[in-house]
């Protein structure tokens, strides 16, 4: 009788100790780390950390850095990614192996990769993501886009980003026009080629009956339109990016939830909630 009470009340004690740790773990800034923190991305991310409210930055990881030694030095809860592909997979692999949260902003990894990342996350029970857009508004932007799609019978992607951009179309172009031609599988899109062109090239590339116009020039960040036609109306969505400041509200949504839940997102509008059925 009195070893069980005994027992009830150092399980009761320990259950509290646990619902404590737990909840001071609520409540207590989440520890985040950023490889690639001198970046493009990483560095605005790493700044704004400072000052994010929820949030104790701990420190960043740059190339040659032996990121093994500083996860177990800085023990963070989340280690956000921005490198290069190449790179990103065994970072966030050895951020699991410690039990911290990849948060991967990378673009190029294969989906193989991300099935090993998705894999080894459960593995340790931890939360994680690979979103390759983390702008809020240009993930509402394709989802708006999709819910259009079926309504409207030609559509052209307009894509416009600073001039030292590598690649052409951006992923993010290449991605929409994929997904809005998924969403018209019995009427595809009709992409009217020009009967003389003049200049080669004027009317984009073409990804699924969706012409893709890339503009590079110095004074855009990343911006993208997509033209719906219609006789007599166009519907225009349009996202525009002032800074890469664009990409800390989402990073910061998505510490904050695979960091509280075991589930690994593949994209930012699944965290969201906005997957078309
Ligand atoms: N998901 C999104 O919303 C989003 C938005 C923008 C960009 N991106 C992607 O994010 C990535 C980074 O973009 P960015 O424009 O910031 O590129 P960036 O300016 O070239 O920055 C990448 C940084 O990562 C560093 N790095 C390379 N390997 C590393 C490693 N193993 N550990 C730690 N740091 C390492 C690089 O250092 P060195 O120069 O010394 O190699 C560089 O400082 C790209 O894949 C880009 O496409 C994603």
């Amino acid at each position: 009788m009195v070893a069980i009470g005994a027992g009830e009340t150092a399980a009761a004690g320990a259950a509290a100790h646990v619902a404590t740790d737990a909840s001071k773990l609520m409540t207590e800034p989440i520890k985040v780390a950023v490889a690639g923190y001198r970046g493009k991305v990483g560095s605005v991310l790493a700044t704004a950390f400072q000052s994010e409210p929820g949030i104790d930055f701990v420190g960043g990881v740059a190339h040659g850095d032996d990121l093994a030694a500083f996860l177990h030095d800085k023990r963070p809860r989340a280690l956000v990614d921005f490198t290069r592909p190449g790179e990103a997979l065994h970072n966030a692999l050895a951020a699991v192996a410690v039990g911290a949260s990849p948060v991967v902003g990378t673009t190029g990894l294969s989906s193989s990769d991300v099935d090993k990342l998705e894999t080894a996350c459960h593995e340790k029970h931890v939360g994680g993501i690979v979103a390759p857009n983390f702008a809020i508004g240009a993930v509402l932007m394709m989802h708006l886009a999709d819910i259009a799609a079926p309504l409207f019978d030609a559509v052209e992607i307009i894509e416009m980003h600073y001039a030292t951009k590598l690649d052409a179309p951006s992923g993010t172009a290449l991605s929409t026009a994929r997904r809005l031609a998924a969403r018209r599988k019995d009427k595809p899109f009709a992409h009217r080629k020009a009967e003389k062109e003049t200049l080669s090239g004027t009317r984009g590339g073409e990804e699924g009956g969706v012409a893709v116009h890339s503009i590079r020039l110095p004074g855009f960040v990343a911006d993208q339109e997509v033209i719906f036609g219609l006789p007599g109306q166009t519907l225009t969505i349009a996202h525009r990016t002032t800074s890469r400041e664009a990409y800390v509200p989402g990073v910061v949504l998505a510490i904050k939830r695979v960091t509280g839940e075991p589930r690994f997102y593949r994209g930012l509008d699944e965290l969201l909630g906005l997957r078309l059925g």
